[in-house]
This record gives C-alpha cells, structure tokens and sequence, in this order.
C-alpha cells in the first residue's frame, strides 16, 4: 500500500486519507458527450467558484446568514437541486455530482437562473462530507441513486450500513434524509438499512406518504423515464431521531 519515491513517502489512493480508512470506490460514469464550448467554460471558471473550501467544514460558520444548509447526493443534470434552490432563497444548497455532463448541464441552468444560494463540488459526496462537523445539515436528498441491480454489484450501491452511520451524523435531530428511488429491490435495501441503522424514524403512515410526491418535489429526466416504464417510485422520508 505504501512505497517510498524519493524521500517521499507514497500512500496508494485507498489509503490517502487515513493510514487506517481505505478510500471508497467510485463507480459508473464520470465523462459521457464532447461537452459545448460554453460547458467547457462554465466548468472551468464557474464551477471553482461554487465549490467548497479545502479543510473542515462548518456550514453554518460560513453560510451564517443561511436559515438552513441542505444536501443532494448526486444531483445529475441539477433539476431538482435548482427548483429547491430558486424557492428557497434563505437556504444554502450544497450538490455533488462526479459525472461531468451531469454537472455541465447543471452549470448552463445555474447561469441562467442565476441562484447565489447554490454550492457545487464535481466529487463523490462521501469523499467531501467526512469532512463536514456533525449534525451540521439540515435535509440531505439522495434521489434515484445508482441502482446497481446485479448482486454482484450491490456493494457498490450508496446506501450501505456505514454510509448510513454518517448520514445520521451529519444530520442534526429533527433533520430529514429524502430517498427515492424506482427500483423495488432498492427501496427495499434502503429502507431496512436505514432503520436498522436505529437513527432514523421513517415517517409514513399510509402507504401513500410513500407512493406520491412529496409537495415540494420536483421531478426530473430520470424520473419521467421510471414514469414511461411503469416503474413506482418509493419517496421515503425520514427524520434523525434525538432531542431537538
Ligand atoms: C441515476 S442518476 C440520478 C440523478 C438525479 N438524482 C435524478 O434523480 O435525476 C444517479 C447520479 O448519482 C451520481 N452519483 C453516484 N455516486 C455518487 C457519489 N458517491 N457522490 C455523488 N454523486 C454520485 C451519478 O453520477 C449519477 O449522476
């Protein structure tokens, strides 16, 4: 894991954050099309000044005029993470997004709608989070994730037990993780690893607190195709349990 170049001592990339923490794995795409002049501009100047700074964060020491700090964990072409964004101008949106497309689209939207209550790192979320305080968040959104439907490949999935351990952490009591998703397999997974994490509290009580919408959901490219293909999404809240 670790060789010496020079007087330097190398870590290998599993091993470059901690000398005991191997670094996670990112799956799927990070490049797709030629990107357009102006995506290859906007990633090149706007999106380093979106980004969050290097080191520990405390989000409420640097958005302090913020009344809230929300995350969405893979934002693709930034649909939803911009409709919160625009109707809720007294909150900071932080998204990640390491598919480079996903976010160039993104970056065309922002620069027209002009929001300056959005923040964006072209990253794998896990990776940038470790470095937030604990319960420094208000709402995290993990919306259609990486279905990973092979068995094979389900390790490779976001929600596991110790991803959710720093949900819960990075939570405030009282604050709330939104995930959707269209593939039953995967509501299923999500579901009983997020409970079984002990938390977080599901807050359904019919089953069309999970069949619907919620009212300030926006939907989004990927969600009409589940739509098309009669595909049910399950829209599951949860609140980190503890004293508020
Ligand atoms: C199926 S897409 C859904 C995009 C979007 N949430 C939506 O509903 O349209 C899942 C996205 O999650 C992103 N993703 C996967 N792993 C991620 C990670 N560790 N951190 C941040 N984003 C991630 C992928 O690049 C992909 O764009």
């Amino acid at each position: 894991m670790a060789g010496f170049r020079g007087s330097e001592l190398i870590l290998s990339k599993a091993y470059a954050n901690s000398p005991t923490k191997p670094a996670l794995s990112l799956y799927g795409r990070s490049k797709g099309k030629t990107l357009t002049q102006r995506q290859q501009g906007l990633l090149q100047d706007l999106l380093p000044t979106l980004a969050i700074p290097q080191g520990p964060i405390n989000p409420r020491g640097i958005w302090p005029k913020m009344a809230e700090i929300w995350v969405e964990i893979g934002i693709g072409g930034g649909e939803h993470l911009l409709h919160q964004a625009a109707r809720n101008p007294n909150v900071q949106l932080i998204g990640f997004e390491p598919y480079q497309n996903g976010m160039a689209k993104t970056l065309v939207s922002l620069a027209t709608e002009k929001l300056d209550n959005v923040s964006l790192e072209m990253n794998d979320a896990r990776g940038v989070l470790e470095r937030f305080a604990d319960a420094s968040l208000d709402r995290i959104f993990i919306l259609y994730p990486d279905p990973w439907p092979k068995r094979r490949h389900w390790k490779r999935r976001i929600i596991q037990p110790q991803f959710v351990v720093e949900l819960a952490r990075l939570l405030r009591p009282g604050g709330t993780l939104r995930f959707v998703s269209d593939i039953q397999h995967y509501q299923q997974w999500a579901l009983r690893r997020i409970l079984d994490n002990g938390d977080f509290k599901w807050s359904c009580e019919t089953c069309r607190d999970w069949q619907d919408p919620p009212s300030d959901h926006c939907t989004t490219k990927y969600e009409q195709k589940a739509f098309r293909e009669k595909r049910q999404p399950a829209y599951l809240h949860f609140v980190r349990k503890g004293a508020i």
